[in-house]
């Protein structure tokens, strides 16, 4: 099946973009294997990966346009007012290669400055197969001077695909995708990273930082409720894929901010007892009224506790832009000892 998706996306968009699936990523026996561990866990729990099947990739971005949202609009103004900057190290045919891109809308504030005066090359990984497709096949139109080649699947077999490049490569990991992980897997996350980067290369990274509790606490339970259906869609991806017959009214979404944790925790809750089959792992669970399944974490960081991550990743930051109020922070970091 993703043989043929790769395809028919060489056809359909242009002999520039190479689509390529990480080898090792097989998404039907990943939530499988998931879904027999988590859901037999104390808390029970289903990896965050998991919400982003194509509803979840369009939930996600109608989320990035709410006004409570103030994520996706911040860093952008991030990235808009410093692009040049972040891309001045780079030189002439640069690599940039994203980890966990979605639609790239951000990201397109980088491409502009990259294909300003040349060619330049776009790795993208994602999860969401159908929807790295899509955005690939709309970058492809709109970057007539981009080779993308685009890598469907999990960071961890997708890392070894990352080509070399006879420049500089910009890694880039925007979104606060790094609070997903707790700290020592965000260590061992950005290790990888590290292990895999040239002397000249660099990471620029975009991270959620500590703000008042209820900007934090509005921005994941939105008035619309669309991180509530963004949430709950595991749930539906759980009955589609694995046959299972959760009742989408027996659950509610949940998301409050952990203050020793530093963490919005992300949980889905049974509004009442409960008994759920998911045959496709052969498995029956059982929930009590008020029992949480944990969907996921987003840690919020200092300046300081972020540099202490990179710093025991072996990576040390170079330049760091925030907005006015502090609330996102974008960094240009180097692997320690780098040349710069
Ligand atoms: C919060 S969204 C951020 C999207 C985009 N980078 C942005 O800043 O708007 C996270 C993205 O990472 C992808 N993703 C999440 N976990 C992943 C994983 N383990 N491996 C590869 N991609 C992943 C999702 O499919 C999604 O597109």
């Amino acid at each position: 099946m993703f043989g043929q998706s790769v395809a028919t996306m060489q056809a359909a968009v242009s002999p520039r973009v190479h689509f390529q699936v990480a080898s090792t990523y097989d998404a039907g026996a990943e939530i499988r294997r998931a879904a027999l561990w988590g859901l037999a866990q104390t808390p029970k729990q289903i990896p965050c990966r998991f919400f982003y099947d194509a509803e979840g990739s369009r939930l996600f971005e109608r989320i990035s346009e709410l006004p409570e949202y103030y994520l996706t609009r911040t860093e952008r103004a991030l990235l808009e007012a410093h692009a040049a900057e972040m891309m001045g190290t780079l030189g002439d045919a640069p690599m940039l290669v994203e980890l966990g891109c979605g639609s790239s809308y951000k990201t397109r504030l980088l491409l502009d400055e990259a294909t300003r005066h040349g060619e330049a090359r776009y790795v993208c990984i994602d999860i969401s197969d159908e929807f790295l497709h899509q955005s690939v096949h709309e970058l492809s139109t709109a970057y007539p001077r981009l080779a993308i080649e685009a890598i469907s699947g999990e960071y961890g077999p997708a890392l070894p695909l990352v080509p070399s490049h006879s420049h500089a490569r910009l890694f880039v990991f925007l979104g606060s995708n790094i609070g997903n992980f707790t700290t020592g897997e965000a260590v061992e996350f950005l290790s990888r990273i590290r292990s895999i980067m040239q002397p000249a290369d660099a990471l620029l990274i975009g991270y959620d930082l500590v703000k008042p509790h209820e900007v934090l606490h509005a921005a994941y339970n939105d008035s619309e409720g669309i991180t509530a259906q963004f949430n709950l869609n595991i749930l539906c991806r759980l009955n589609r894929e694995l046959g299972a017959n959760f009742q989408l009214d027996g659950f509610w979404h949940e998301a409050p901010f952990d203050p020793v944790e530093s963490r919005i925790e992300m949980w889905i809750a049974s509004t009442r007892e409960q008994t759920v089959s998911i045959p496709g792992i052969d498995m029956t669970i059982g929930l009590k009224q008020g029992e949480r399944i944990l969907t996921e974490y987003s840690h919020k960081y200092t300046l300081g506790s972020m540099a202490n991550i990179l710093e025991s990743s072996g990576l040390c930051v170079q330049r760091t832009w925030t907005d006015p109020l502090n609330w996102f922070a974008v960094s240009l970091v180097r692997g320690a000892g780098a040349r710069t």
